[in-house]
């Protein structure tokens, strides 16, 4: 921000050239001055439907938030008096823990930076953490890894949340990236919130827009008090919905983008000799690099690189396990910042240090 050289490559968001059909509803929104209204309380008709469809999730409603996290604040403060624990990963994303923390819930974050568990949660590990009533916390792609689960893997994971009568959010904000996704509220259809983002695959990440989608009667426990009522942000629904009407088109490009960038930086990263992609082929729009063995911490490899104005993020952010172990290099980005990254990167040497 207010840093015009800067090389964003920390935080999933995406930078390439947006669809100027995108572009144009929000001229259009400023020029008809619809900044002047409140969008309705769910968010607009056209909207929910052209999600629910994205989804393909019959039977499913969809309330508009502000932003995935939006959503997700909504979750836990709606369901904290009802929730005994959340089940979550380390990594992860830190947020719904410290959403539903304040609440007093405690939180249960299995550990899952290991190829035995292939780097995701398991339903034996959630198995040995969970108690009734809790909430387990699912990121499919996993932010920070890549990771994405199979439908046998999810079907073993809702067969404890059942036996449990445990919900699950299933947060689908980087579904888009991955090549083959199951959706949860498919086999949980009861018991399931499914998370969505405008912010990482249409790149809106600013104009904060997301939605929470769920059978009717386990929406009904959020829309009835929504945390927004006078409407999600009206100009970031009209970019949605012509985003949504191109998305095939869109998808194609910042797909492929993504897909060029993450050899650029697998690459440069395996010249180096410093780190190793610890999920390979990653499912999400950035690769996690492991530095340890290389004698780096993750945060000092995150400051050479600033030096160089190329943003990255280190673990620390969403593992506190095992954050100095490696960093996240966000991909749906314009080819040059790849290259400065990989430029940037090479200048790193290993140490010999680590283990
Ligand atoms: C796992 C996960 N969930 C939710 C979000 C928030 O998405 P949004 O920008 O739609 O609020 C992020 C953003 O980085 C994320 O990584």
């Amino acid at each position: 921000m207010g840093r015009p050289g800067m090389v964003w490559m920390g935080q999933n968001t995406t930078h390439l050239e947006p669809p100027p059909e995108v572009v144009e509803a929000l001229v259009e929104s400023t020029a008809a001055r619809e900044f002047q209204l409140y969008a309705p309380a769910l968010g607009f008709e056209e909207l929910r439907s052209l999600i629910a469809a994205d989804l393909g999730l019959d039977g499913a409603e969809v309330l508009v938030t502000d932003g995935a996290v939006g959503g997700l604040h909504h979750i836990c403060t709606a369901l904290a008096p009802s929730i005994t624990r959340l089940v979550t990963s380390d990594p992860g994303w830190p947020w719904p823990a410290r959403f539903l923390g304040l609440g007093g819930i405690p939180t249960s974050a299995v550990e899952i930076y290991s190829a035995a568990c292939g780097y995701k949660l398991q339903a034996a590990a959630i198995e040995g953490a969970i108690e009734d009533g809790s909430l387990i916390y699912l990121i499919d792609p996993l932010n920070p890894l890549g990771s994405v689960y199979t439908r046998e893997e999810l079907e073993a994971i809702v067969e404890v949340a059942r036996r449990t009568g445990s919900l699950l959010v299933h947060d689908c904000t980087y579904r888009h990236f991955a090549d083959g996704h199951t959706l949860a509220a498919e086999l949980y259809p009861e018991g399931t919130f499914t998370t969505y983002s405008f912010s990482k695959w249409l790149g809106l990440a600013g104009l904060r827009l997301g939605a929470v989608v769920a059978r009717p009667e386990l929406l009904d426990r959020l829309s009835r008090v929504p945390s927004n009522p006078l409407g999600a942000n009206i100009q970031a629904q009209r970019a949605a919905i012509a985003g949504l009407r191109v998305k095939d088109e869109w998808l194609a490009r910042v797909r492929d983008a993504n897909a060029r960038n993450q050899l650029t930086v697998s690459a440069a990263v395996a010249a180096s000799g410093v780190g190793e992609i610890v999920v390979d082929p990653s499912h999400g729009n950035f690769l996690a690099v492991e530095v340890a063995a290389a004698g780096w911490g993750s945060e000092e490899v995150c400051a050479a690189l600033l030096e160089d104005e190329i943003f990255i993020r280190p673990g620390t952010y969403q593992s506190p396990g095992f954050g100095e172990r490696f960093v996240k290099v966000s991909t749906s980005v314009p080819t040059e910042w790849a290259e400065r990254f990989a430029t940037s990167w090479s200048k790193l040497t290993p140490r010999g240090g680590g283990a």
